[in-house]
């Protein structure tokens, strides 16, 4: 099957509702996951790089991004973002996180020059795209530092006076290739510490970030 985001790349920025809806979503999570100045931070399906700017924030230039997408075209547009920016910090890799292998995985991030372990992960609107998210969970959690740093957001169903926009929020979800019950987050409520819950824009996105512990890929 032909990947929705191989036609939909160059127009993603501009179609994906980023600034009326999933943009506070992203800065909540950003800032929950609090990466530090010069780590490491994976960016797990990272589409066009709509976080690079947010995380470049809080990694700053001694730090390094590891955006990895499976789509070809959206990472081609992410490295137009990058070199836009012309930052020198950002690696790019293809890789289907829920068919690659932690191993696999660090072996092409280091030889891409990143470090085997990273000190925190994000993922953003991506896992409840994934058949499989609890096997990119796991890889993604397999690439952290022990006390490494995660954070999830992704879409549910809008709450309370919002409820109306429910069928909205589902066909939106239905048209990225998103299943809105997936609820991935719960994986990071029940393996890591320190979990801090947020929403926004009624519920419809949800945000998790947390402390990974050191079993946690056991
Ligand atoms: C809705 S976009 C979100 C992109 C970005 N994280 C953002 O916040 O704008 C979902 C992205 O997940 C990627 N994706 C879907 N399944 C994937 C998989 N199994 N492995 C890696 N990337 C995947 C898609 O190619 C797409 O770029």
């Amino acid at each position: 099957m032909g990947d929705r985001y191989t036609r939909f790349a160059p127009f993603y920025n501009l179609l994906s509702g980023e600034y009326p809806i999933y943009h506070s979503g992203r800065v909540l999570g950003i800032t929950a996951l609090a990466s530090g100045n010069g780590q490491q931070v994976l960016d797990i399906g990272c589409g066009t790089g709509l976080n690079f700017a947010l995380l470049q924030q809080s990694v700053g230039a001694s730090g390094t991004i590891i955006g990895i997408d499976r789509s070809a075209a959206m990472l081609h547009q992410a490295r137009r973002r990058v070199e836009n920016h012309r930052w020198d910090n950002v690696i790019l890799l293809q890789a289907d996180m829920a068919l690659t292998d932690p191993e696999t995985l660090s072996t092409r991030i280091q030889e891409a020059g990143g470090s085997a372990l990273s000190g925190a992960a994000l993922a953003t609107y991506s896992l409840s795209l994934m058949n499989d998210w609890q096997r990119a969970w796991k890889t993604m959690t397999a690439l952290l530092d022990t006390h490494g740093r995660v954070c999830v957001v992704d879409m549910a169903d809008p709450l309370g006076g919002a409820r109306w926009l429910t069928p909205l929020a589902r066909l939106a979800c239905a048209l990225g290739g998103s299943n809105i019950h997936a609820a991935p987050w719960r994986a990071l409520e029940e393996q890591c510490a320190d979990v801090v819950r947020g929403s926004a824009r009624a519920g419809h996105l949800q945000i998790r970030s947390g402390t990974t512990l050191p079993l946690h890929n056991e």
